[in-house]
């Protein structure tokens, strides 16, 4: 298996390091004090809000005895104000730290920080681009309830054009298993055609429909939220709003056996009327998020 210098998208991840990181992050589940890295220190530099990715990481990097470093508000409080880079900002704060978990708002900027960084950078969001750690969480969290992906109908509904949550797991679904998948979005919203031509170039079919349809079908349902602050206009966020929910009244469309995921935050796309149906996995998704970056971060630190 080849050593994983950083982790900036979901493309870099092949079959092996991908079923040693599933396992690893099984193993940290089933006892927390089996891997430890005292003495390393994760630094996050966050220009975007978070709550779940940052303090997943953070509570990663606790649980294996190390320690934290934290900029949670970098665009505003960091010296990106002064208009310091962010190649500057990564080759100080390489020599503070072990590892760099990164969100910004642009695209590709993980990918730049990398490109010039003597430690492990890991991409923890880029803009409208990829969310690498978050589709390695949705796919342990898929594969821990079927046993099979092969076959799957997943549905992918929201927000697919701002959503770096699909993009990034449209790459690891595509790549390895033999899925349907299924695009709901409004208009304004529906899948780049860079993902489309992927799923197509891998051979994986993919169809867009209307939502009720769609969550008939699914096997595995991923609701996203419309992403108000990446419209430049609000008129075409409007247009984008509030087109479906997941409640009481749509509840008896999903198969008895599917799941119903959400990377979070959520808005009005699934009702917290819902949440007692065991199909509703979304919190269980986002702790396997620290299971999946324990690992993580191990495999960058230790190989
Ligand atoms: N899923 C996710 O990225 O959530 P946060 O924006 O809270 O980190």
């Amino acid at each position: 298996m080849k050593k994983l210098e950083h982790a900036i998208e979901s493309q870099q991840f092949d079959k092996d390091t991908l079923d040693y990181l599933f396992r690893l992050a099984s193993e940290i589940k089933d006892d927390r004090t089996k891997y430890q890295l005292p003495g390393k220190i994760l630094a996050t530099l966050f220009y975007e809000p978070s709550t779940r990715t940052r303090l997943s990481f953070e509570s990663a990097m606790l649980q294996l005895g190390g320690q934290v470093i934290s900029t949670e508000n970098a665009k505003e409080f960091s010296s990106n104000t002064k208009g310091e880079s962010l190649e500057d900002t990564i080759k100080v704060v390489s020599g503070y730290a072990d590892i760099v978990a990164i969100r910004h708002f642009e695209i590709g900027a993980a990918k730049r920080a990398a490109s010039i960084s003597s430690i492990p950078i890991v991409n923890a969001g880029d803009g409208a681009g990829q969310h690498p750690t978050q589709a390695l969480l949705d796919l342990y969290t898929i594969q821990d309830h079927f046993e099979d992906l092969n076959g799957l109908t997943v549905a992918m509904v929201g927000d697919l054009k701002y959503g770096r949550t699909t993009r990034s797991l449209c790459y690891l679904l595509g790549r390895f298993f033999k899925v349907n998948i299924i695009f709901v979005a409004p208009p304004i919203c529906a899948m780049a055609d860079d993902i489309k031509a992927y799923l197509d170039s891998n051979s994986i079919p993919w169809k867009e429909m209307d939502f009720e349809h769609a969550v008939e079908l699914a096997d595995c349902i991923y609701m996203t939220r419309v992403q108000k602050e990446r419209f430049l206009h609000m008129e075409n966020y409007s247009k984008a709003a509030d087109k479906y929910r997941i409640d009481l009244d749509t509840l008896h469309l999903l198969k008895d056996n599917a799941i119903v995921l959400h990377p979070l935050p959520r808005e009005q796309e699934i009702s917290p009327e819902v949440d007692h149906d065991p199909r509703m996995i979304y919190f269980e998704q986002a702790q396997n998020g620290v299971w999946v970056r324990m690992a993580l971060i191990k495999m960058l630190l230790d190989g």
